[in-house]
């Protein structure tokens, strides 16, 4: 098994390539039933998921949009605490299915709070795609609805996932030794 060390920390491989590409080629076919005959609107969450989303969106044969956006969350000024907003999503959203692209649903906060902006827009339809799920640390009622793998509560890198900002480019993802 192959490890490799990203700054002071070591991660063996978890997923390999092939295990990720045959999974997402597995949902791909899954979105082109369900949407056969509409047109989705794709939301990819940056950074994480850019890989997760360029791979998916080669194996769609249906029309489909994409667009990538950032959230970014402050602390409102209210006692609330985080607010989050969206860099990047111009489109208006009305009436459209729109599919939001992760690549990990963790403990489910930035989708709670995230969703409820979306869901005033009102699509015709609103699903998750999350490569990655921690189903046992998900608090928040965020269930996605195209999961590739539902994974323990431990910390992974690669394919888009990052520790301290690096890690991204593994082909493979990594699991925290
Ligand atoms: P949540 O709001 O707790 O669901 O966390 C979502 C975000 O936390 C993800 O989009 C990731 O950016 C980050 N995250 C959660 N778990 C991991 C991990 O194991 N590795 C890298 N990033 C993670
Ligand atoms: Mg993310």
């Amino acid at each position: 098994m192959a490890t490799v060390t990203i700054k002071d920390k070591s991660f063996e491989t978890y997923l390999s390539e092939e295990t990720i590409q045959s999974r997402i080629r597995f949902i791909a076919g899954q979105i082109n039933s369900d949407y056969k005959d509409g047109k989705p609107f794709f939301i990819a969450i940056l950074n994480g998921s850019f890989m997760f989303a360029a791979d998916l969106f080669k194996h769609l044969t249906i029309d489909a949009e994409i667009c990538f956006i950032k959230l970014a969350s402050y602390e409102g000024m209210k006692s609330t605490g985080n607010v989050v907003t969206s860099i990047g999503l111009d489109e208006d959203l009305f009436g459209k299915e729109v599919i939001i692209v992760e690549d990990i649903v963790d403990t489910g906060k930035t989708l709670h709070q995230f969703l409820p902006k979306l869901v005033h827009q009102q699509p015709k339809s609103l699903k998750i795609a999350s490569l990655l799920h921690k189903s046992a640390a998900t608090v928040y009622p965020v269930k996605p609805d195209y999961v590739g793998f539902d994974i323990p509560d431990k910390f992974v890198v690669g394919y888009g996932l990052d520790y301290d900002g690096l890690g991204r480019n593994l082909k493979e993802i990594y699991q925290l030794i």
